[in-house]
């Protein structure tokens, strides 16, 4: 039976990785697996995961999401001339205050998680059209469904991908083609190493007011907590993966954990938005009322 071609976005590290490990070592080989990374100086953390053992189920091509040229020059070496299933999963994080962050900061996290995403669909979706038939899935976030504080432009991108997501699966029903997100709360990955933000003493953080800052500081306490209480491994959200993918109607819509449902709730129970706002408000802050009121 023919392989199932599948090219992935952002394989040097965390989900992307894990999930062309898992989907390359498939003992059926049912797939072929395109990893990209935008720096192949990074390939060597998939290839220890792999002890070169995948040499018909896995290929590792250079992808910047954020370089037209190169997401062409990778659709290029994909040498079945087809893709089956495209996951955009490239991303990358900004946390801090909205005053402390520079316009080119924010346009890199933008042009990455939006633009990246959009411009990988465009490449591969002609060609999947014309088939009439392929998968794209992508990576998306709790930050995508609702605003997190210090996350503002983080949540603004991961919000464009869903409206872009939920927009193209509308239309792609008439080729197709399943639309899937993937939505993930907290994952041990490299993400928050990886994340852009303001570190405390940082001179665009000093220029920002005391309130913003201290609040700031219990945000950072709170992040911290959450990821050490409830963050995911990769494999947890490579098995999601796996269920849209091997899924003959896949969902438009999957959670990495059944946790996340509750935190959306609010949002689609009370419309006029409020309830969501004082409820975050409460759960991330509360920790500061309390030391305020000691
Ligand atoms: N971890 C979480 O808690 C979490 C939660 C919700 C959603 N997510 C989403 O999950 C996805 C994967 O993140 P992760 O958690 O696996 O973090 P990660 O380990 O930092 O992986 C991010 C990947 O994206 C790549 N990337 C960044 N900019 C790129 C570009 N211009 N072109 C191509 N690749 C690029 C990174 O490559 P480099 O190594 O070269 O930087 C890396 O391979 C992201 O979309 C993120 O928003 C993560």
């Amino acid at each position: 039976m023919e392989q199932i071609v599948v090219l992935i976005t952002g394989c040097s590290s965390g989900i992307g990785l894990s999930l062309a490990v898992r989907l390359a070592s498939d003992p059926a080989k049912t797939y072929k697996v395109y990893a990209t990374m935008r720096n192949l100086a990074k390939k060597e953390r998939l290839l220890d995961c792999v002890k070169g053992l995948h040499k018909d189920t896995l290929e590792i091509l250079q992808m910047d999401v954020t370089d037209q040229q190169s997401i062409l020059d990778a659709r290029h070496r994909v040498t079945e001339n087809r893709m089956d299933i495209l996951v955009c999963n490239a991303g990358v994080g900004l946390m801090g205050p909205l005053e402390a962050q520079a316009l080119d900061t924010m346009r890199q996290i933008l042009e990455v998680n939006v633009l990246g995403t959009i411009s990988t669909i465009q490449a591969f979706l002609p060609g999947m059209k014309a088939r009439g038939h392929g998968r794209i899935l992508v990576t998306g976030s709790l930050g995508g469904l609702q605003g997190l504080p210090f996350n503002e432009v983080y949540c603004a991108s991961k919000f464009a991908v869903e409206g872009v997501c939920e927009s193209l699966a509308v239309l792609l029903q008439h080729f197709n083609i399943h639309v899937s997100l993937v939505e993930c709360g907290p994952v041990n990955t490299d993400f928050l190493d990886n994340l852009q933000t303001a570190k405390p003493g940082e001179a665009a953080l000093q220029r920002v007011d005391e309130h913003t800052r201290s609040l700031y500081h219990t945000y950072l306490k709170h992040c911290g907590m959450v990821f050490q209480n409830a963050a995911q491994d990769t494999d947890d959200v490579v098995k999601i993966f796996l269920e849209a993918i091997q899924s003959a109607s896949p969902a438009f819509r999957y959670y990495s954990s059944d946790a996340l449902l509750p935190l959306t709730s609010p949002k689609i129970s009370a419309p006029d938005g409020l309830q969501y706002i004082r409820t975050m408000s409460k759960i991330i802050f509360s920790t500061n009322e309390k030391e305020e009121q000691k």
